[in-house]
């Protein structure tokens, strides 16, 4: 059985620059291809998440954490603090859900 380990989700709508999202998403891929991280994290693009204009964003489970107003070179560094490290780039998160 396939092990996921996060799941990613952006809003593809286009309220949070559509356009954007895909090369966003492209750069994560990208970065979890080249740190062998790809086959335990999943990505999909959504609809409207609720928050709109701040995107592009990349909401993460399980931590619940959103990270907004991404380009493609922002996404580098939370793979490897974030998704290697441990450590969320607070400069790009713009809320966490509570986890108790
Ligand atoms: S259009 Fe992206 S959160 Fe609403």
């Amino acid at each position: 059985m396939k092990q996921l380990k996060r799941h990613l989700f952006f809003c593809g709508s286009e309220h949070c620059n559509g356009q954007q999202v895909e090369e966003v998403m492209d750069a994560f891929k990208e970065q979890f291809v080249e740190h062998g991280l790809y086959k335990h994290i999943k990505l999909n693009k959504t609809s409207c998440l609720g928050l709109c204009g701040n995107g592009p964003f990349a909401l993460v489970y399980p931590e619940g954490i959103w990270y907004y107003n991404l380009t493609a070179k922002d996404v580098p560094r939370i793979v490897e603090e974030h998704f290697i490290d441990g450590e969320p780039v607070e400069e790009f998160v713009m809320l966490k859900l509570e986890n108790k």
